[in-house]
């Protein structure tokens, strides 16, 4: 590709971000935390991180000038109904009071709970006798995961398991448990093979192909996400998640001028991976399309961007 001026390039990147808004306070970091750790292959550049090496990666994290990380557990084993994920020393929760402990306010932390990292299935959702999901036994257990994360000191839980009422059985857990953690949804996950990438390293053992199209949002249907959306904001949510990014920015924009609602969205391991593959070819400019990815997802009205970008882009700002 030709070689062109790196500091007009530079300075556009830094005028791209200042019109669309965007601040470092925007931006999370995805943190993927496994005490086995690897590469992710589907992801060139991307580590797992061990609980052991957790502070001095979110301090490279913090010296980026991002205060804001959410932590995706994977634990060195499964069982039938993913009890490592509400272990008071699992692996969620060890990173989150490693993090704490060294960064204290200064860092905020959300984690992801579900329990697909952590069940034999490989579901969101705990599966009854029949094959169908279980959606109010699943509630009971991400209520446990979600305060066992908040006892640990996590700032915010991200409920990802797309389960009906999962909100509400959450903030009540939290209520009644006098736990101050905030609640971030993921309300429009859709079904996706954008996942692929994180769920090669998250579920390296099992299927990469695992349809969870009965309960993630369906990419045909944007009444169907807005419903649930704004059912989670009915329920209590401090602010809704959409996922992934690129091709759902209609429905942020759609999200903010109906609800005016505080909004993230989450730009997932095949947006990344997708950008990563062609710059190697040498067919995209790399730089440019993340620098213009997180700047489209401002301009449509993002106030939190997770992205695997974000520690690269950060220098722009
Ligand atoms: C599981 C989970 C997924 C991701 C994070 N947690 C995917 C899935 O539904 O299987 C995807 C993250 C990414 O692709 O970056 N609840
Ligand atoms: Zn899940």
């Amino acid at each position: 590709m030709q070689r062109r001026n790196a500091r007009s390039d530079e300075e556009n990147y830094k005028t791209m971000f200042a019109s669309s808004g965007l601040r470092k306070s925007h931006l999370v970091f995805p943190v993927i935390v496994s005490n086995s750790p690897s590469m992710i292959k589907s992801m060139p550049g991307m580590a797992v991180t061990p609980v052991r090496r957790i502070s001095q990666r979110v301090q490279s994290i913090a010296d980026s000038g991002i205060s804001s990380v959410i932590i995706f557990g994977i634990p060195k084993s499964r069982d039938p109904i993913g009890s490592s994920a509400f272990d008071r020393n699992g692996i969620v929760q060890d990173a989150v009071r490693e993090i704490k402990s060294s960064f204290g306010s200064a860092m905020s932390v959300a984690t992801d709970v579900c329990i697909c990292q952590y069940n034999l299935t490989g579901h969101c959702g705990i599966i009854s006798y029949g094959g169908r999901i279980n959606n109010d036994a699943t509630l009971k257990v991400l209520a446990k995961i979600a305060a066992s994360h908040a006892e640990a000191g996590a700032d915010v839980v991200a409920p990802s398991a797309m389960m009906d009422g999962q909100v509400y059985a959450i903030k009540r857990e939290l209520h009644n448990r006098r736990l101050d953690a905030s609640l971030l949804s993921f309300s429009a996950k859709h079904a996706s093979s954008l996942y692929t990438p994180f769920r090669s390293a998250a579920f390296a053992k099992m299927t990469t192909r695992l349809d969870k199209s009965s309960y993630q949002v369906s990419y045909s249907n944007s009444r169907v996400a807005l419903r649930e959306i704004e059912t989670d904001i009915n329920e209590g949510a401090d602010m809704v998640m959409i996922k992934p990014a690129l091709m759902y920015l209609d429905l942020v924009r759609m999200v903010k001028n109906r609800f005016n609602y505080p909004v993230a969205v989450q730009n997932v391991s095949g947006e990344y991976a997708m950008i990563k593959a062609a710059a190697m070819r040498g067919w995209i400019d790399e730089e440019e399309w993340k620098v213009r990815s997180i700047a489209s997802i401002r301009r449509a009205g993002a106030d939190k961007i997770i992205s695997y970008f974000v520690l690269d882009v950060a220098k722009y700002l």
